[in-house]
């Protein structure tokens, strides 16, 4: 372990060959941070945390206990997708990872994102400025989520997903991207949701279906067909209902 100015570290650090840090970084113990990892000023990483290889934390990052940034994605004879070594992972300034969460390498997340606990994302996704990542929430690989959207706790974000800005997505809340579920050929393609569409808790999206501007989807919906812009749906199958929320935007609903 080379010396760092002003920098505090914690008992059982390995820092590897190729790691920069800036200014005032405080490391726990027991953390690995492997080589060409660039650690930006203001930094605070939490106990038994990995960084691997060439991960770049911006300025200002805080991450908790226990993660896991920057790994590469496994891959077997099973996964339909080939997947390629992946580039660095990228957290923008402010951002804060909780305990425990997992981030694959090839993710770029913007400024102020927060990852709750457990969370975990996969490779190739961009989470946009100010979005926050709920605990125990998954967003799998190839996924775009926009600006200030939030994804609540336990929600599982299926790979090839377009989700735009001021987004919510309520708990547990389920997509999907293969509709014959791999018994037949089928391109894989989730949902599309547009800005500022609402999802309730426990919805469920069948692949491709687009979630229009500032739609609404209710508690326990199956959406099997696209929702128009401004509309409610709720229900299995998801069918218009008559609602209080009527030419509202998110905006105002979230007041
Ligand atoms: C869709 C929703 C916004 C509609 O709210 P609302 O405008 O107040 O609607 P109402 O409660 O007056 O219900 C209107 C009708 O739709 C039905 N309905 C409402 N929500 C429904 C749902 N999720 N599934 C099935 N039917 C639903 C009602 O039973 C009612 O039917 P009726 O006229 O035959 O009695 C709301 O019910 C909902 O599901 N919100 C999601 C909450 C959530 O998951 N939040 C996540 C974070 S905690």
């Amino acid at each position: 372990m080379g010396s760092h100015p002003n920098c505090t570290f914690g008992n059982y650090v390995i820092i590897e060959d190729g790691v920069t840090f800036g200014e005032n970084v405080t490391i726990g113990n027991h953390v690995i941070i492997e080589e060409g990892a660039r650690i930006g000023q203001n930094v605070t990483i939490g106990h038994h945390t990995v960084i691997a290889r060439e991960t770049i934390l911006m300025d200002d990052v805080i991450i908790g206990c226990g993660a896991t940034l920057g790994c590469q994605p496994y891959q077997t004879a099973k996964v339909q997708q080939r997947v390629a070594a992946q580039g660095p992972l990228i957290i923008g300034s402010g951002s804060r990872i909780g305990h425990g969460a997992v981030i694959y390498a090839g993710t770029r997340l913007g400024k102020e994102v927060l990852v709750g606990d457990l969370a975990s994302i996969r490779e190739s996704t961009l989470v946009g400025d100010g979005t926050i990542i709920g605990r125990n929430a998954k967003v799998e690989c190839r996924t775009v989520v926009g600006k200030s959207c939030v994804i609540q706790t336990g929600a599982y974000i299926t790979a090839d997903m377009f989700i735009e800005d001021d987004v919510f997505i309520g708990p547990e809340v389920s997509t999907s991207n293969d509709k014959y579920m791999s018994r037949s050929p089928y391109p894989l393609k989730g949902p599309h949701i547009k800005q500022g569409a609402s999802i309730g808790n426990n919805a469920t999206l069948l692949p491709t279906v687009c979630v229009g501007r500032n739609a609404v989807v209710g508690a326990g919906a199956v959406v099997t067909r696209d929702v128009p812009d401004h509309t409610t749906v709720a229900g299995a199958p998801a069918k218009p209902i008559r609602n209080k929320l009527d030419g509202k935007s998110s905006e105002v609903s979230k007041k």
